[in-house]
């Protein structure tokens, strides 16, 4: 997709870290807006700095574990703006601990949000598009999660994988329907945001059990990590050129070809980025 001004971006998980920064990319392109995230204050103090800054934006709360908030997300995006041309399906939660002691809670969350709200996006957007029959490109947020295997977060690993089999598989059938939209699949390594404190919008309310967080090791690198507004860069330039994998993290590449040696091997599953682990 070259052409963005006056297009229409809708972005999920909208109101903090790389989604943030891709509504503020959003606006440097002169495009229109809909900003979607669940977390109300959050939502209403991103979507009034960028609306002084500029941008003609429709706030929607809307929880994409949920597949009727996300239809009336499509529904009110064309009410408000009559078309969508960019669909971030970004809005992601982690929690940790081995498999064994993450409630079922926790993976009901975690997949509810990270792998069925990107499945949502697509059931409700993607008929949309193909209607329009304009271009159009479609981002899924994975993580490097969802290349290699890391102990501690067995469910967000899960969720993860699970977005870049999806986008693959979406990416081929949109492919093979000569259909004039493009999907990428996000795969950052640490982010500077606030994905260590996911929880504050964890069903019920945090869980009390530092256990069930992200560990130590984990909060701690992405304290350290990358800008989101570099992500928001890459991930643009990635919709003009029309590139499906965005890493962000070059220098992860070997340990992405370490598990697939291992598999081609078939030995024991190489642990992906070893320092993370309990
Ligand atoms: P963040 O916590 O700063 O932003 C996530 C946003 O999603 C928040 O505004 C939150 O309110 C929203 N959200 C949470 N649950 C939601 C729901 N049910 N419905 C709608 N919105 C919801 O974290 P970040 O890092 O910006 O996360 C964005 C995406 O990037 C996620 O999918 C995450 O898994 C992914 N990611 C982040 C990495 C990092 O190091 N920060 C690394 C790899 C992937």
């Amino acid at each position: 997709m070259q052409e963005l001004r006056n297009k229409v971006a809708v972005i999920t998980g909208g109101a903090s870290g790389i989604g943030r920064a891709l509504a503020d990319r959003a606006l440097e392109e002169g495009m229109r807006i809909v900003l979607a995230d669940v977390e109300l204050g959050a939502l209403d103090r991103a979507a009034g700095e960028l609306k002084n800054a500029g941008a003609d934006l429709l706030a929607v709360r809307c929880d994409v574990s949920q597949a009727e908030a996300v239809d009336d997300l499509s529904k009110r995006t064309l009410d408000r703006f009559g078309a969508v041309h960019l669909l971030f399906n970004n809005a992601g939660v982690g929690s940790g601990g081995p498999i064994w002691e993450q409630s079922l809670d926790d993976w009901k969350w975690v997949l509810g949000v990270n792998l069925m709200g990107v499945v949502h996006g697509i059931h409700a957007f993607v008929p949309i598009m193909l209607a329009q029959n304009e271009p159009s490109h479609i981002v899924n947020t994975a993580s490097m999660a969802g290349l290699v295997t890391s102990p501690g977060m067995g469910a967000y690993n899960v969720s993860k994988h699970g977005v870049v089999t999806l986008s693959e598989t979406l990416s081929l059938e949109l492919a093979e329907r000569n259909a004039p939209i493009k999907v990428s699949v996000l795969c950052p390594g640490w982010i500077n945001t606030r994905i260590a404190e996911a929880d504050r919008n964890r069903p019920g309310g945090p869980s009390g059990d530092d256990r069930s967080r992200m560990n130590a090791a984990i909060r701690q690198a992405i304290a350290h990590g990358l800008p989101a507004a570099q992500v928001a860069d890459l991930v643009f330039a990635a919709v003009r050129s029309g590139k499906f994998y965005i890493l962000t993290h070059p220098n992860w590449k070997p340990l992405i070809r370490q598990r697939m040696q291992a598999i081609l091997d078939e030995s024991d599953p190489a642990n992906g980025m070893g320092r993370t682990g309990r």
